[in-house]
Formats: C-alpha cells, structure tokens, sequence
C-alpha cells in the first residue's frame, strides 16, 4: 500500500476509483472535490466526455507517429493553436513529456542559441529565490527549493539566485513602490558581476507556484527585467508550467504585463493531466540562428510531439476557447479571491490570500504584523491539507516559502469549469479546514 506523509505523520493512499467533473472518488466511495485541479494541472476536471472522445479517436487512429518520421493533424493542429493562444509571438514549439523537459528544453534552447552564434562563453543561469522548476537536473539546478535539492547538491549546475519578486516579503528597507526596480537593479548587478559575456539566460516564474504558494511579481518587474536582459543580451525564459495555459486568467500568465518572454516553459493545463503534455515556445529571433547554424534544436525526446497526447492537447484547448473559460476564470476568479479573503480573513493567522485567475494562494503566518512564519516542525499547511482531505477536499499545501523550511502556504486552483457551488463548497470545506488545523495546535 502506498503511502504519504501528511499533517498526521504517514497515511495510506486511498485507491481511486472515477473522477467526474470537479470530483474524484476513490474505492470506499468517497467523494474528493478537486479544490487545486491536483498540482494546479487538471483545469476541465475529470472524464471530460470530449476529451476522453478525442483521445479515443486518435488511439484508434494511431498512438504515436515518430516524430522523425511522419508528421500528423494532431501535432499541426496542436502547434497552430497554441501559436495562435499564445499571441502570435512564438515561431517554435518543442514538445516535451512534462514540465521539468519543458524547462530542460528551454535552458538547452538558450544555450544552443549562443552556441549558433558563436558565443560560447555564454552557458550561465541565473534564477530567482523561492521558485520551482522541476526535477530533472538543470531544472533542479535552476530552482531554490531546499527540501527538493538537498540530495543532489554537489551535482546541480553553478546557477546564481536573485531575490524571489514577492510583494508580501520584501527585502528590509524596500518599499512597494520600489519593489520592481530594486530587483532589476539586483539582477543588472548580479549580471555584470558574473560578466555579461557568460550569462545565458535569466529564468523565472511570473506566479510563482509551489515555492511561494502563489505570489504574483508587482507590476511593472517584467517589464524592468526583460529591460535589464536585452540590454545584456540575456534570454528571458517565462517558466509558465503552473501559472499559465489560462491558469491565471491570460492564456499567457505574461500578457497580464504585456512582456513576451524569449523562450516559455508550459505543461500542466495545456493537455490538462489527460495525457502528460508539455512544451517549450520559442520566438523567432531565438530559433533564427539555430535554424540557420544547426537546422534544429537540439533537444526533444523519443515521444516528443506524442500524437495522442497532442490529440489530448488539442481538445482540451478548443473546448476552454469554445466555452470562453478563460473569461470565467478571470471574472469568476476575481469574486472568488474575494470571497476567500472575506471568509478567511477572521483568522488572524491567515496573513495573505492573493493571486490571479483561478490561482489563488494563502500565506499562513504565525503573526500578522512580523508576518512570522509557524515553526517548521509544526508542519501547518500540511496539517491542513490533510484536514481538508479527509473532509473530501483537495488543496495543495507547500511549506518552506519563507526560508526553505519554514513558511505555510495553500494553493487553491479549481478546474476552469468548477461550477459556483463547487466554489463554495471549496471555501466552505478551506476554512473548516483552516480552523480545525489552527485549534489543534491552540493557535
Ligand atoms: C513552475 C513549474 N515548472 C516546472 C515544473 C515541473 O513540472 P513537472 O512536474 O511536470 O515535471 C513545475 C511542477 O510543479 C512547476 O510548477
């Protein structure tokens, strides 16, 4: 039997047995409302009919085409719609199995683009504080997440970390205002000290997912960065694996601050966990040289480009575009993030409930006003994931987003097609939750 640490110590898996819509059952006959889409991925839900009807139809066709070999409707479809979602900024798209590929291929692509140029001095990354980027290990190499890194230190790739964008923890002495030009200053002088001539790209999360638990970078920092990057002849790398496909209201996470990033990381929603699907965008003058030099990027896998996962993909997406979700997620995200301040904000440890579309965050802390963290070993947003599971509620706890060990955040990211009163029963479930975890542990 499988198990899994929890707010309790170990528990057993329950065995799943059928999802439907925002719910999952499992073989006891319980039910589990989908509150975080599981790690803010499955944004139709479950046993889409649709969905599952496209994904048939191409197993019968063919499951998989070798992309060396033959192309298919699926994958030009596919490419055409995401091209097109995405603003017409992108030329390229390199197809990946996951997310961690996704960034893999982007840190690979930006390197290939200087080495096409002949600028081979340029292989350095540099990344942000409190961010994830998956787990295979140059997307490991370029995450601060101490838990995830600790095993493999020693082996990841040199990268330099600049201060996390996150307006609820500033560095000492800076004000809001100052936020965003603070942290383009910080990443021009972290630049120039490691010499501009060997910097290959600046990554970074536009919403920080598991390592921050939703923060949202203050506005005008994309902006102020992708300056401080061309000015450098640095790559912007948008890892938008979490926060975007719709995620955020945007099909872009991005578009919110109108900066298109060279090269885009995205996964969890664009096939929406039907089939694993992710993808690395890339614009024109990034592919130029290596078209030119190489004839192609130099990275991809053996299923890359699957021809049922982008059957999965293509579906998944015409129906969020036909069914106007996104409009729904930023609207409806919009009351939503209310209504969960509103019913959350009686408790005094609850210290932030932030985030965008339907991807929504909240900060637990021990003291409002310090914003202290709960202490490590008290493990509160596990204990409260684990409350609102057995309460048949699914949310995402992360711990560590203050230094690493401590800090307690909840992420809440609803399928795109939750109905209002899965909504409710979310924030409803959230704070009993919230409540039982904080009187367990006599606040
Ligand atoms: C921002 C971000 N990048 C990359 C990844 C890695 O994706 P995957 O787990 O699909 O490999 C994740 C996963 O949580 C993520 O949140």
């Amino acid at each position: 039997m499988k198990k899994r640490p929890s707010g309790f110590g170990i528990e057993e898996l329950p065995r799943i047995v059928r999802g439907k819509g925002s719910y999952l059952f499992d073989a006891a006959g319980k039910r589990y409302l989908d509150g975080s889409g599981g790690p803010a991925a499955f944004c139709l839900g479950h046993a889409h009919a649709e969905v599952n009807a496209a994904i048939t139809r191409q197993l019968d066709e063919i499951a998989c085409a070798y992309r060396y070999l033959f192309t298919s409707s699926a994958l030009e479809n596919l490419t055409e719609t995401v091209l097109r979602l995405s603003g017409g900024v992108f030329q390229d798209i390199v197809y990946t199995g996951s997310g961690s590929e996704a960034v893999e291929s982007a840190l690979k692509i930006a390197l290939q683009h200087f080495a096409a140029r002949g600028l081979w001095t340029k292989r350095r990354f540099i990344a942000r504080k409190r961010s994830w980027h998956g787990n295979t290990l140059g997307a490991l190499s370029v995450s601060e997440f101490a838990q995830r890194r600790r095993a493999f230190e020693g082996s990841l790739l040199d990268v330099a970390f600049v201060s996390a964008a996150n307006s609820y923890r500033r560095p000492d002495g800076v004000s809001g205002d100052a936020l965003a030009g603070f942290l383009a200053a910080e990443l021009e002088s972290t630049i120039v000290s490691l010499g501009p001539n060997n910097v290959a790209a600046f990554i970074f999360e536009p919403v920080v997912g598991a390592a921050g638990g939703v923060v949202p970078a203050p506005d005008g920092y994309a902006q102020a960065i992708q300056a401080v990057c061309r000015k450098h002849d640095v790559l912007l790398i948008a890892d938008e694996v979490m926060c975007g496909s719709g995620r955020s209201g945007t099909w872009r996470a991005l578009e919110h601050d109108q900066v298109v990033p060279d090269i885009m990381s995205i996964a969890k929603g664009l096939a929406g966990g039907y089939i694993p699907l992710g993808a690395t965008l890339v614009t024109a003058r990034v592919a130029a040289p290596i078209h030119s030099e190489h004839g192609a990027f130099m990275t991809g896998h053996t299923f890359t480009g699957h021809t049922a996962a982008c059957a999965a993909g293509l579906a998944v997406q015409h129906i969020i575009e036909r069914d106007r979700l996104l409009d729904r997620v930023r609207t409806v995200g919009a009351t939503f993030l209310k209504t969960l301040s509103h019913a959350l904000g009686g408790f005094d440890e609850v210290g932030d409930v932030r985030g965008r579309g339907f991807f929504i965050g909240i900060e637990l802390v021990r003291n409002r006003l310090t914003r202290l963290p709960f202490p490590a070993e008290r493990a509160l947003s596990f204990d409260i994931g684990a409350r609102a599971f057995a309460d048949g509620l699914i949310c995402y706890p992360c711990a560590g987003n203050v230094d690493g060990a401590a800090g307690d955040t909840i992420i809440i990211a609803p399928p795109f097609n939750a109905l209002d009163i899965e909504l409710d029963e979310i924030v409803t479930k959230l704070v009993r939750a919230v409540d039982a975890a904080l009187s367990a542990g006599s606040r």
